[in-house]
């Protein structure tokens, strides 16, 4: 074994240690105060001692661009993964990551949707010091990128044909001015609804295909005593259950216009007041505790059988899984009543900020590790999501897992696939917050359905 440990220190001042191992160089930890002039190896005058360090962080250097050294770095990664089943998923991540020697400092930010992920993001920023890798949504990677704060992502892109192998739809935000400034590690999905199978199998409900088919089911639990929906009241997840009502409600040009378009007409219409009906008597079917329920804990009452139904994003299959339940046996997933040809998508991402000129070496790392075919099998599988590689099979994937897949498929190729406008990837933070603002006094009973559709015209003319 080739193992030399070289000390170069002064009295006071600080201490590098270098490994060389199989002719690798490895730089342990970074630089630390050295007092105890007895534990040197050399004492060295600081002018030598510099002037040694400079070569060799040059050699070291020229063998990291070579690709040819082990530095043993970390990424420091801030997330909004905090549920159990979004904590699984990341492990894998991890995992993927320390097998490579890279280290892994965590920085997750809780709240579902990530708007406080993305405020803990900006004080950052602003404090000059970003984290290395930043999980992210749609527009809001087009606002970095439009920043010039993300580092350029085109070498490990090229080399590994992200271009061949990435939606399009993937594709617009993932890159700025034809430059990659991250990498998607998923596609989701928010028009969704999760059932207890054994509730409607009581109950004798059959899985609902149409808005009137979902009321008589909604119906039938309320006359049972039984909470018919799971539902989280933050504005977020008010949002999320709308864009499925919405589509649902008015079809997906509609929610085109609407949503993607902003288009007057379609945000004042008669369709948009009776999604908004629509949403009221979804807020009279969920139980008197769900203001402010985190997303997981409504997941929770459909895996605990103390609700039927849950509108949410596939994130929640996670939740499922992680409670060791199984779709088709515990649980049932469908597409909301009315949008089975439609998909509503939002994709994670990992924006890389950029540490100073040419993308760091862990970055990149991660860049790749994230994009690996094998990775996105494992990752997606547990986080209920669908890879974001079209080129993936979807044999490691469950039955909900593979409709997913073949509904993203399908979608795109009918031209039914569309940004979800409550996870930023119909319009930028501006409308979609305003937009959040009246779905959630609505929901909350402040307006009735007319006022809140003149309440949206305003709230996103002004905002746009
Ligand atoms: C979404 C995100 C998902 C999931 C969800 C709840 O915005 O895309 O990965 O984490 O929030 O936290």
């Amino acid at each position: 074994m080739e193992l030399y440990v070289l000390y170069y220190a002064l009295r006071g001042m600080k201490l590098l240690t270098i490994t060389i191992y199989k002719g690798k160089f490895i730089l342990f930890g970074s630089f630390q105060k050295f007092h105890e002039r007895s534990n040197s190896l050399f004492i060295i005058q600081r002018r030598i001692y510099m002037r040694i360090i400079k070569s060799i962080i040059n050699a070291m250097a020229v063998l990291a661009l070579s690709g040819s050294i082990a530095v043993s770095q970390e990424v420091e990664v801030l997330h909004w993964w905090t549920s159990g089943g979004e904590a699984s998923a990341l492990n894998v991540l991890k995992q993927d990551l320390e097998s490579q020697g890279i280290g892994w400092l965590d920085m997750p930010v809780a709240g579902g949707g990530g708007e406080q992920a993305m405020t803990v993001l900006r004080a950052r920023v602003a404090a000059g010091s970003p984290p290395t890798a930043v999980q992210a949504l749609g527009f809001d990677i087009l606002d970095w990128g439009a920043q010039g704060a993300l580092a350029n992502l085109n070498d490990v892109a090229a080399k590994e044909g992200w271009d061949d192998v990435i939606p399009e739809a993937l594709q617009y935000f993932a890159k700025y001015d034809n430059q990659w400034i991250s990498a998607p590690v998923n596609v989701h999905s928010t028009n969704w609804v999760w059932a207890n199978k054994a509730i409607l199998d009581s109950n004798g409900i059959e899985i609902p295909a149409t808005w009137d088919d979902f009321v008589a089911a909604v119906e039938a639990l309320s006359a049972a005593g039984i909470t018919p929906i799971a539902h989280g009241g933050q504005a977020w997840q008010d949002a999320t259950v709308f864009d499925a009502v919405a589509m649902s409600t008015g079809g997906p040009e509609f929610y085109k216009a609407a949503f993607i378009d902003l288009d007057e007409e379609a945000l004042g219409s008669d369709t948009m007041k009776e999604a908004f009906d629509r949403m009221a008597f979804i807020r009279a079917n969920v139980d008197e505790n769900f203001s402010g329920r985190d997303w997981n804990l409504a997941t929770a009452m459909v895996i605990n059988g103390e609700a039927g139904f849950q509108m949410m994003g596939d994130w929640a299959k996670g939740e499922f899984l992680n409670a060791g339940k199984v779709p088709g046996e515990d649980f049932l997933c469908f597409r909301f009543p009315g949008t089975q040809n439609q998909v509503t998508f939002n994709a994670d991402q990992f924006m890389m900020f950029d540490q100073g000129g040419v993308v760091s070496p862990e970055q990149a790392a991660l860049a790749s590790a994230i994009l690996s075919p094998s990775f996105q099998s494992a990752f997606n599988v547990v986080k209920g999501s669908v890879p974001a590689r079209t080129d993936v099979s979807d044999e490691a994937f469950d039955a909900c897992g593979k409709q997913g897949m073949a509904d993203l498929a399908n979608a795109s190729a009918s031209g039914n696939l569309f940004g979800s406008m409550a996870h930023g990837h119909a319009n930028p933070a501006a409308v979609k917050n305003a937009m959040y603002d009246v779905i959630t006094a609505h929901f909350n009973g402040e307006y009735d359905s007319q006022t809140a559709v003149e309440e949206l015209i305003d709230a996103v003319s002004i905002a746009k």
